[in-house]
């Protein structure tokens, strides 16, 4: 489908949509809210763009002070802080043990409910990172600007981990733990880690799950690339157990616990690290089959980690804060890690699945550790909601804040958020952005706009989008008529660039809107964001949802693109599509169309096998609602795959005029195949 076709469709679904009332923050939130005054917005106001953003660099500890806010001397290449020099490690520990030595850093919430909640104190933090680094430097030889791939699940272990990285200026590289070992190989590949840190197991949805085997996978996988590990660090789940059914290779796979044990006590000090430097890699899937690597900053992201946990999620000292996400998303690096921490909060980690073993889960860890803030997805609160309607109100939490983030929120969930498990208490916010943002772009300022179900909120105070057609006009703001968004200025969470891929990056996000590539006017490079979107008339934004080949699944994003490679390594297969469908719980699943190699007898066991090869390249994320294996798929005369007419298909509707296509008979076959069939 066209992006112009798409925008066609989002029009439609939005001239549907009825525009919702508002709901007042509680007035309890407000007395006590960090931002509640509107004259931020008028310090955040265009004409004092870019300096506003210099309180929120000053929410840090800086070595050197900057002296350039922003140098947009090579656009769309922004640096921001030039000049200035910190380290997020000291920024979001070291600097806390004078006042918080004693407080919870994290509490690690075991998915067992058997098992015992770890309080990990900013004191004991300290000396588990700072032995951590000492074994990456001295043992691994890791120093500043080296990249290390670490694919591990939600445990202490992993922040501990990404502290160690940037306390030596080590560049970490994060990798989903549900992703497979061979999307993790890529990884390491593309940033050319020669460690990789893994653990042998942990617990999610009710088992102890193997995971060292992965690892294994990736380091074979790597190589056949070129790409050479020397070393896999393995944390253990249960200390002096081991859980893996993988042996350890002598010489190259490594317990963490036990190099440890020659680190105890040691210190080292935080390098001190430019503003520009880069602190980690995040994979994001993108249009084409390659992931891209996100390549995030030192100053300006943590500067705006940190100031949008402080008035947006309203992060006090004294609160604790729970956002559900993985920290193997960019969600949990910004806003378990990273944010909460650089404020000195105490910041939930939870092992397991929400549902686990019952919908009421979260709501027992939030009674027994007094978590006042929560953050979570649309597709979380689908599940749960699912899980007993009236399953909150027996618990006796009591939030003052809660987020949503990740996909489109319908305003029934968001209604059943609000009343049942915030109790009306708790003001909402629904927050719009992206991996390659660093943070929240779009969201009402909680203790100043008043909410609107199903609407994300106006740019964030220093954010100005607009939403513009396909010729590159600006749709006229408030007009409610969908477009794409695009945000009009840099900002400090911005990544710096595709890792190793400039020209994507400029490519990706900006080409399309820049009228004059020779610019060296931040005003001709809006950043071009791959959602539709729509705004009212009170200035808010409605989000639409991706008009690229992306699937947002449980707010995760996948390429259609890598889902069909990931088919196409089964023999058999002659060519696969992949289409969105709508998931009540998840949003959206793909649903794969596959054409066997002729002579090739279509089967339960050959659809199985694909679904098994999209679970092993990609990870059970990508698993298919369904594999429709055809005779044929819908083409145009110049031999192009029309997913429009198979997404169609798939949802059930018309699939519309197919006269022009080189094959409009085969569209007919399909639809019986399809709509006929029991789900
Ligand atoms: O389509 C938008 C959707 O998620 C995409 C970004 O996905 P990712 O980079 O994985 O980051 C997810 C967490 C920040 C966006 O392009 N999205 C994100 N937040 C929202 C959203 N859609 C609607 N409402 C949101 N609040």
């Amino acid at each position: 489908m066209s992006a112009r076709e798409i925008e066609a469709d989002a029009a439609v679904i939005a001239a549907h949509w009825r525009e919702e009332e508002y709901i007042s923050p509680p007035s309890r939130f407000i007395g006590q809210a960090y931002a509640s005054d509107p004259a931020i917005f008028e310090r955040f106001a265009e004409k004092n763009f870019p300096d506003c953003f210099r309180e929120y660099a000053e929410l840090l500890h800086w070595d050197q002070y900057w002296h350039t806010t922003l140098d947009a001397s090579r656009p769309p290449f922004f640096k921001w802080f030039v000049g200035g020099k910190l380290n997020v490690c000291y920024n979001c520990i070291d600097r806390h043990l004078p006042k918080h030595r004693n407080k919870a850093a994290f509490y690690f919430v075991p998915e067992r409910e058997d098992e015992p909640i770890v309080a990990l104190t900013y004191q004991q933090l300290y000396r588990r990172v700072n032995e951590m680094a000492a074994l990456l430097r001295d043992f691994c030889g890791l120093k500043r600007g080296d990249r290390v791939t670490l694919h591990l699940p939600m445990t202490l272990e992993l922040p501990i981990t990404m502290f160690a990285c940037a306390r030596l200026g080590v560049i970490h590289s994060q990798v989903f733990s549900g992703f497979s070992g061979r999307a993790c190989a890529d990884r390491i590949v593309d940033s050319r880690s020669r460690v990789l840190i893994t653990i042998d197991a942990y617990q999610r949805s009710g088992k102890l799950n193997d995971h060292k085997d992965k690892a294994d996978l990736a380091v074979a996988e790597a190589a056949k690339q070129g790409v050479d590990v020397e070393k896999i660090l393995v944390w253990r789940r249960y200390p002096a157990q081991y859980h893996s059914t993988t042996p350890m290779v002598k010489d190259r796979d490594f317990f963490v616990d036990e190099v440890l044990k020659n680190y105890h006590n040691r210190e080292i000090a935080p390098e001190v690290m430019d503003a520009n430097d880069t602190l980690f890699l995040m994979y994001t899937s993108g249009t084409t089959g390659k992931p891209k690597g996100a390549q995030h900053s030192t100053g300006g992201y943590l500067a705006y980690v940190a100031a949008t946990s402080k008035y947006i999620q309203d992060i006090h000292p004294q609160d604790v804060y729970w956002c559900m996400a993985d920290i193997g998303w960019i969600t949990g690096h910004s806003y378990i890690v990273y944010g909460p921490l650089a404020l000195a909060a105490t910041s939930v980690i939870f092992e397991g699945a929400p549902n686990v073993p019952d919908a009421g889960r979260p709501w027992r860890i939030a009674e027994t550790l007094g978590v006042n803030i929560f953050h979570t997805s649309p597709t979380a609160i689908r599940a749960l909601r699912r899980g007993g309607v009236d399953l909150p109100s027996q618990y006796k939490h009591r939030f003052k804040h809660m987020t949503t983030v990740g996909e489109p929120i319908e305003p029934e969930i968001w209604r059943w958020y609000w009343n049942v498990v915030g109790k009306r208490e708790a003001v909402i916010v629904d927050t719009w952005w992206q991996t390659e943002n660093g943070g929240f772009l779009c969201s009402t300022v909680p203790g100043i706009h008043p909410m609107k179900p199903g609407s994300a909120g106006p740019g964030l105070p220093g954010i100005y989008p607009m939403i513009v057609n396909e010729n590159g006009e600006q749709i006229a703001p408030g007009s409610g008529v969908a477009g794409n968004i695009c945000i009009r200025n840099p900002w400090p969470g911005r990544m710096l660039t595709i890792w190793g891929d400039d020209e994507r990056f400029v490519k990706t996000y900006y080409a399309r809107y820049n009228n004059d590539p020779k610019s060296k006017d931040w005003h001709d490079w809006p950043y071009f964001a791959g959602d539709g979107a729509l705004q009212a008339a009170d200035g808010y934004i409605r989000i639409l949802g991706r008009i690229d080949d992306v699937i947002n699944v449980a707010g995760h994003r996948l390429g259609t693109k890598e889902i069909e490679a990931a088919c196409l390594t089964v023999p058999e297969v002659a060519e696969a599509a992949v289409v969105p469908v709508a998931d009540e719980i998840k949003g959206a699943l793909p649903e794969v169309y596959a054409s066997l190699q002729p002579g090739v007898k279509a089967s339960d066991q050959m659809a199985k096998k694909i679904v098994d090869a999209i679970v092993d390249e990609i990870g059970a994320i990508a698993r298919p609602r369904r594999v429709w294996l055809v005779p044929d798929m819908p083409k145009t005369r110049s031999g192009k795959i029309m997913r429009r007419v198979l997404s169609s298909i798939s949802a059930g509707r018309d699939a519309g005029d197919v006269s022009t296509l080189a094959n409009p008979e085969v569209v007919e076959e399909l639809r019986k195949l399809v709509q006929n069939k029991p789900r």
